[in-house]
């Protein structure tokens, strides 16, 4: 595996793949990798023939008192990881690389960035959808993989490619969980061990609202229900627990359609986000 950090390296190498008709994914990261990571590298090595993952820690999507100076940083670890499992570059821009003096370009994609993380971190998705074009810029990929995880992100980035006519499939790829049901990520390693314990709070109360939901309880008695067992858990404070639509993320009252519900909340000093699908009759 190639591991690139200068832009001219990087277009050399996608030129020589793209000249040979090989198809390249890319995965973006910001490192720290897990398993949940793991997976959508597995599916870009079935869908591409050339797998180029990044790892940049991207400053403009952390917000003025959130976790940039502390989050993760084990490139040597996870370059291992994505060797081991058949990644042909790694992707590893400086922040100088990246944004370099004058920079002065910011993507926004309004309405679905707006409610939810959006509302919560301003500043957040338009940080995410900036650098993500510009890595579809510099890497040039056939398609690109997110994770459900981040269920918002996807639906930005899918706004962003339909409404920039970029030629890129977007494939999202469902949550990696652990036994308890915690979705995997990076922030969970802020987790205290009594923290950790009570953290499957946050995928059971959706689960049980979901399948509420689903079986024809009223969706706020069911969305209060599930904030209040947050707050048992020791969640605080509860950022939003919404039943959206899952293609505009606009606020869903009744149970009809395709619909996705998403939950923030923070645990001690670690904000943890989660989403699951509500099957509602059409
Ligand atoms: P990061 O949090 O490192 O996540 C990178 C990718 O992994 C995202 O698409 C995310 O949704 C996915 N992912 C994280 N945890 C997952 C899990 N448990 N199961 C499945 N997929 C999971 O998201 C970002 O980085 C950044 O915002 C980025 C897109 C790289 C832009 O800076």
């Amino acid at each position: 595996m190639q591991i690139i950090r200068e832009l001219a390296e990087l277009r050399k190498v996608v030129r020589a793949w793209h000249g040979n008709n090989r198809r390249i994914a890319l995965v973006p990261t910001m490192g720290a990798l897990h398993a949940g990571h793991m997976a959508l590298v597995a599916e870009a090595k079935k869908r591409a023939d050339r797998v180029v993952a990044s790892i940049f820690v991207n400053p403009t999507q952390f917000g003025p008192n959130e976790d940039l100076g502390s989050y993760p940083r084990r490139e040597a670890e996870d370059a291992a990881m994505l060797e081991a499992a058949g990644v042909d570059a790694l992707w590893a821009p400086t922040v100088e690389v990246m944004y370099p003096e004058g920079f002065a370009t910011t993507i926004s994609v309004s309405g679905v960035s707006e409610g939810l993380d959006g509302a919560a971190r301003p500043g957040h998705f338009d940080g995410v959808a900036t650098v993500v074009a510009k890595l579809f810029g510099q890497v040039q990929p056939d398609l690109a993989i997110f994770g459900e995880k981040d269920f918002q992100q996807l639906t930005v980035i899918r706004r962003m490619v339909s409404d920039l006519n970029m030629r890129i499939g977007i494939v999202g790829v469902p949550t990696a969980r652990d036994s308890d049901g915690l979705a995997l990520s990076s922030r969970n390693a802020y987790l205290t061990a009594e923290e950790r314990a009570a953290a499957s709070a946050l995928p059971e109360a959706l689960t049980v609202a979901a399948a509420g939901i689903e079986a024809g309880d009223d969706v706020e008695e069911a969305l209060e229900t599930a904030r209040n067992t947050l707050v048992s858990a020791g969640f605080d404070p509860i950022d939003y627990v919404e039943l959206c639509d899952a293609d505009t993320l606009k606020p869903a009252r009744a149970a009809h359609g395709n619909l996705r519900l998403l939950a923030a909340a923070r645990l001690g000093r670690t904000r943890l986000i989660d989403n699951v699908a509500v099957h509602a009759p059409t």
